[in-house]
């Protein structure tokens, strides 16, 4: 695993000489968020070793280096999924380039549902803790012990303080801000009416297909990580509630220029 790693920064380095501080992982609907960024330079997936390529529509699949909020910041324009087939392994291994490349801060973006009937659609909410379900912990196997312990602590793996942080921004833009506790699962499918309520009874606020995996491997190599869901649907609702990737997209879309805004600031904060 180390040797892959050091071969892909190995190559990034190659090719772009600057050292990133902040890392940023947009989900679903979310890849113009780029276009704020002055963009030093794009490294296609398909050109660094041992990279995955991303096959979801609506992800482009580059890593993309540059400036924002005045600090050198890489961005993965698509991430993979556990759902796509991807081993745990290849669903962190970007994560763990971008901590070799000199990465200290990783700011994480998804689509989700909501279950807390407070929420609607086009909502951001802040992820203060997580529960996973259903997917598989990066670091089952053996400790690599140049990546972190044995058995990392996860009683703050969302930094407090960029959740702060991130509240005054929202505060004085007056951005209708939420907070809550995502739930990963593995997807593919969207959670049947059961689902939704069970993971709205154990405390769950929002549900999605990413981010928790991603999330064990920063905190187990000492990034600090703040993430935030955009509600691209509601699961909780007793009319009809079909839930399509368009719809997901499309609710994406909409909030990107508040997920921006914020993610840009704080950036520039740090
Ligand atoms: N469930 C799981 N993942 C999601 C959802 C959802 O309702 N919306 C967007 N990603």
């Amino acid at each position: 695993m180390i040797t892959k790693i050091n071969e892909a920064v190995e190559y990034i380095r190659r090719v772009y000489s600057n050292t990133p501080k902040v890392g940023i992982v947009l989900g679903s609907g979310l890849g113009s968020f780029t276009a704020e960024m002055t963009i030093e330079k794009e490294i296609p997936y398909g050109d660094i070793p041992h990279f995955p390529v991303s096959t979801v529509e609506g992800h482009s699949g580059k890593l993309i280096f540059g400036e924002m909020g005045g600090k050198k910041v890489v961005a993965m324009a698509g991430r993979f999924h556990f759902y796509e087939g991807y081993a745990v392994e290849e669903v962190v291994f970007p994560i763990r380039v971008m901590k070799f490349l000199g990465v200290q801060t990783l700011l994480l973006s998804n689509a989700a549902g909501g279950m807390n009937t407070s929420f609607k659609v086009g909502d951001l909410m802040v992820i203060k803790d997580h529960i996973s379900l259903f997917a598989v912990n990066p670091l089952i196997g053996k400790n690599i012990e140049e990546l972190g312990p044995r058995f990392p602590d996860m009683s703050e793996p969302y930094n407090k303080s960029l959740v702060s942080k991130v509240k005054e921004i929202a505060a004085e833009k007056n951005i209708d801000l939420k907070e809550g506790v995502y739930c990963g699962v593995s997807g593919p499918t969207f959670e049947t009416r059961a689902e939704y309520k069970l993971l709205q009874v154990i405390g769950g606020d929002a549900v999605g297909m990413s981010t928790v995996q991603e999330v064990i491997a920063a905190v187990h190599m000492g990034l600090t990580v703040f993430a935030m869901s955009v509600i691209t649907d509601i699961g909780i609702r007793e009319e009809e509630n079909k839930i399509t990737h368009a719809e997901v997209l499309e609710a994406a879309g909409n909030a990107e220029p508040k997920l921006t805004y914020l993610f840009k600031e704080l950036i520039a904060q740090l």
